[in-house]
């Protein structure tokens, strides 16, 4: 669904990704890994086509997207969604109204038609409670479903998690990696991409850990291999020992 061919990009002097290559699956969970400022964000970015690349290239279902043009890549984000670490739900906007926006926005569905589409994904992430509530009044796992059904509302064909879970509670991150699971389950065809800091998020949930290290990919493998990796790199990562041979800066 994605690949990364030998991406490049730097800002000023500093060079970010070195030489960055992947390749994601129809339908499967990935999680890029790395630690911070290694160049995650960056890297999604490019596949929204925020960024682009000095050399290399990215596609898309098989299309190269680093020469779109504005208006082709506006069409090419609709096909993508985002679930931001804080919800960036509108907090004067109901639940209800919070999902029904991006279709109120991108399509000119009759207002039964609309209402169809809302109740599927309000019922299939399980929030028809507090459908009438306002942001202010839910709490932080709660925002999470509602941004997630927002984000699903448009039926996207990837869909981007950057650090979904970082600064919650245990139990809610354990509520947010099943979620991801479920909706990645639910959606036929829909890949999954999920930026983490959560090591054992990404052993547990994902079909296929990417680490990043030093502008490169240091390894692309199932949660299994990766356990079992003897790399030094990777060793020291799983440890979360800060004494190693990883270079912390
Ligand atoms: N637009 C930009 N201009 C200049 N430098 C940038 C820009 N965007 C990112 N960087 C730099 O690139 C490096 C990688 O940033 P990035 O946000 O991708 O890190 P990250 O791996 O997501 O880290 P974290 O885990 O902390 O979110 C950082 O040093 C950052 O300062
Ligand atoms: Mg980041």
């Amino acid at each position: 669904m994605i690949e990364f061919k030998n991406v490049k990009k730097s800002f000023g002097e500093r060079t970010i990704l070195q030489d960055v290559s992947f390749k994601i699956p129809k339908g499967s969970i990935s999680f890029i890994i790395g630690k911070s400022g290694e160049g995650k964000s960056v890297t999604i970015k490019h596949i929204i086509g925020l960024l682009k690349p000095d050399s290399g290239e990215v596609f898309f279902d098989n299309k190269d997207i680093t020469s779109l043009e504005e208006e082709s890549l506006l069409e090419h984000r609709k096909r993508i969604g985002m679930l931001f670490q804080h919800a960036a739900l509108f907090d004067s906007l109901t639940v209800y109204e919070n999902i029904a926006f991006p279709l109120r926005v991108h399509t000119k569905l009759k207002e039964n038609e609309l209402n169809d589409k809302v109740m599927e994904v309000i019922s299939a992430l399980q929030i028809e409670e507090y459908i009438q509530k306002l942001p202010a009044e839910l709490s932080t796992g709660e925002k999470k479903r509602v941004g997630l059904a927002r984000a699903l509302i448009t039926k996207p064909q990837v869909i981007l998690y950057d650090e979904p879970t970082t600064g919650m509670d245990p139990l809610i991150c354990e509520m947010i990696d099943k979620l991801i699971v479920q909706v990645n389950d639910q959606n036929k065809d829909l890949t999954s991409i999920v930026i983490s800091h959560d090591l054992k998020a990404a052993l547990d949930t994902a079909h296929q850990i990417i680490m990043l290290y030093q502008g490169r990919v240091h390894l692309s493998a199932s949660p299994k291999e990766f356990l079992s990796s003897k790399d030094p790199i990777v060793r020291q990562f799983l440890s979360g020992d800060a004494n190693g041979p990883m270079k912390l800066a």
